[in-house]
């Protein structure tokens, strides 16, 4: 996924360009380099981990052209070698890349012997292929080396003494602000000062000098570009006295909520009436998946439509079944998922009845899509989805609530769940502690319940490491069982009334077998014999279609508490990106 950073302009300092990509790490921090230009020289530091690490062993350097990246390893291991800048066998190139040449084995035995290449990646042979080209006008020689690669890229380029940066995309975000005598490349507007920016389109081509930065067309003649306003998200982005992003923004989901509210009944939805709707897919990749689940759900019982989530990549690799008449959803918090995208993309070429729902109102998804609705959430910095994941919940909410044309129930309902999440609170500490050892634990649930389970778990997997599985209660006795040794955690998940005596009977088979049974319900249980559970919360009720909320955080904070227990950094579990931009 990568996140990549240029700045040219007087005496830029490494500090500079660190802060930059701090703000990236979301797209990845398996390792961070640098390269800086002084006095003709290039210096180069990189290391394995996040930005803090190279912070720490960087020396405090300054130069007028710097590039820098935050890497998310798709090609070779994650080590210093095939930390990013790359550069050119000669040393006079270096390069940072976001994306997949495709065609690299095949361009390196075409620019490259062997003995030149010392990484693993896939973005040497770039650096390569420019070196090759000496003698060429540098954009021309740029331009010819784009034109060869396949696959996906957002590039930014040095060359030793050209003080220029080179700047060009495909299928991967890249941004370009100027201002004064400084331009800075990034993968996102959110390390850019307030102003103007220019968002950088494929197939266009960018060079940055000290004065001025001119986009170019494939053909090198000059293009001019209309600027964005670039609004202050800086700011946004600080832990604000939390020791972790993850617990502040899981603190700020009623005020969220509130907000999406608050602009749900802004939007004209007389659109919707002139659709004629008879099937809806919603489509997302992990927790945008799994809310896609709950959407689905809201459509079934509210509209009664067929209506079918699907994580994007099976959707890829399906035969979807859509017409002009079926509503295809897309979730996605951050806009740039690959999956997601290329799902959007192949739902298109059959319907226009396309939505997105979204956090990023720049982002690829957004722009790609006929209707975009915002999750209102702010920016989310932890890996781990929590506010955004409860603001797409409610999102789906309001618009089916929409179509069923009961926006003044839904305002009402979302409105008394945001206040009644201002007081909840809930110490889950004791359980916390009770299962962080565990090798692996079991999350049960029917119905709703039983997606708020597969998105409990996956929270606790990511940022815990220990094997954690959701299972439709009903299915334990399919085979489930066969796991359920002495001790082992269950947590059972209970908020439709119908539904609470076959789900604890399903609980008590496990206990039966051992299990250790852990209960979040928002009914009250008079006859069960609450001895049998082994802890239990009880949490507040607000209506059976957004009770999930609160089973919701409640196992996001449960799954922080076990994280920061076992000693992790709940913010940047291993392996993970926020942003996955590769399919
Ligand atoms: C959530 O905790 C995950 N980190 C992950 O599943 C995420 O929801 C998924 O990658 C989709 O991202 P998106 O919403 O930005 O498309
Ligand atoms: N393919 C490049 C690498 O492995 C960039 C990866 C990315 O953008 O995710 O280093």
């Amino acid at each position: 996924m990568c996140g990549i950073v240029g700045i040219i302009g007087k005496n830029i300092k490494t500090t500079e360009i660190f802060d930059k990509l701090e703000k990236l790490q979301y797209r990845g921090y398996d390792s961070a380099g640098i390269c800086i230009e002084k006095d003709n020289k290039f210096y180069v530091h990189k290391e394995t981990g996040i930005i803090d690490n190279l912070r720490k062993e960087c020396p405090n350097l300054f130069g007028d052209v710097i590039i820098g990246h935050t890497r998310w390893a798709t090609h070779g291991k994650v080590n210093k070698t095939n930390a990013h800048p790359i550069l050119s066998a000669n040393g006079c190139w270096a390069v940072v890349h976001n994306g997949i040449i495709e065609n690299f084995a095949e361009l390196k035995d075409k620019f490259a012997s062997k003995d030149e290449l010392i990484t693993e990646t896939d973005t040497e042979i770039v650096a390569n292929i420019l070196e090759k080209g000496k003698g060429k006008e540098d954009l021309q020689n740029f331009i010819f080396t784009c034109e060869q690669l396949k696959g996906s890229f957002a590039l930014c380029v040095m060359k030793k003494g050209s003080k220029s940066l080179f700047i060009a995309k495909k299928k991967k975000p890249l941004y370009v602000q100027s201002i004064g005598n400084k331009t800075t490349i990034a993968s996102d507007p959110i390390c850019f000062e307030k102003g103007e920016y220019f968002k950088m389109e494929d197939g266009e081509y960018a060079v940055a000098n000290f004065d001025n930065v001119r986009f170019f067309d494939c053909k090198g003649r000059l293009v001019s570009k209309q600027a964005l306003k670039c609004f202050e998200l800086v700011s946004q982005i600080s832990k604000n006295g939390f020791e972790h992003f993850m617990l502040k923004e899981i603190t700020e989901t009623p005020q969220k909520i509130r907000g999406l509210c608050k602009h749900y009944q802004t939007i004209d939805w007389s659109f919707l009436k002139r659709w004629w709707i008879n099937k809806v897919k919603l489509i997302g990749c992990g927790s945008a998946y799994h809310s896609c689940l709950v959407g689905a759900y809201y459509f079934r019982k509210h509209l009664n439509i067929d209506a079918e989530a699907l994580p994007a990549s099976e959707f890829l690799s399906d035969n979807a079944i859509l017409d002009s008449s079926t509503l295809c959803v897309f979730v996605s918090q951050s806009g740039e998922t690959a999956d997601t995208i290329s799902a959007l993309k192949k739902a298109l070429k059959k319907t226009k009845k396309i939505i997105s729902i979204t956090n990023v109102d720049y982002s690829t998804l957004a722009s790609l899509s006929p209707i975009v609705l915002p999750i209102c959430a702010g920016v989310e910095i932890a890996v781990a989805s929590t506010k955004a994941y409860t603001c797409q919940i409610v999102s789906l909410y309001m618009l089916v609530m929409a179509l069923k044309s009961k926006m003044r129930n839904a305002v009402r309902n979302v409105l008394n769940l945001s206040k009644r999440l201002d007081r909840f609170s809930l110490d889950v500490s004791k359980l916390a502690e009770a299962i962080k050892d565990q090798k692996n634990i079991f999350y049960i649930g029917r119905n709703l319940d039983y997606i708020t389970a597969l998105e409990g778990a996956l929270k606790l997997k990511e940022i815990s490491y220990i094997n954690c599985n959701a299972y439709p209660a009903g299915e334990l006795k399919h085979g489930v069982l066969a796991l359920i040794q002495k001790d082992v955690p269950v947590i059972v998940l209970v908020s439709n009334k119908r539904l609470v005596q076959k789900t604890l009977n399903s609980a008590f088979e496990a206990k039966s077998r051992g299990a250790k049974l852990f209960l979040f319900h928002s009914q009250p249980l008079e006859k069960i014999d609450l001895n049998k559970f082994d802890g239990g919360f009880m949490l507040p009720n607000v209506n059976n279609d957004l009770t999930c909320i609160f089973e919701t955080v409640a196992l996001q904070l449960l799954a922080y508490n076990v994280s920061v227990m076992r000693g992790l950094d709940p913010d940047k579990p291993r392996n993970l990106a926020k942003s996955v931009t590769v399919e």
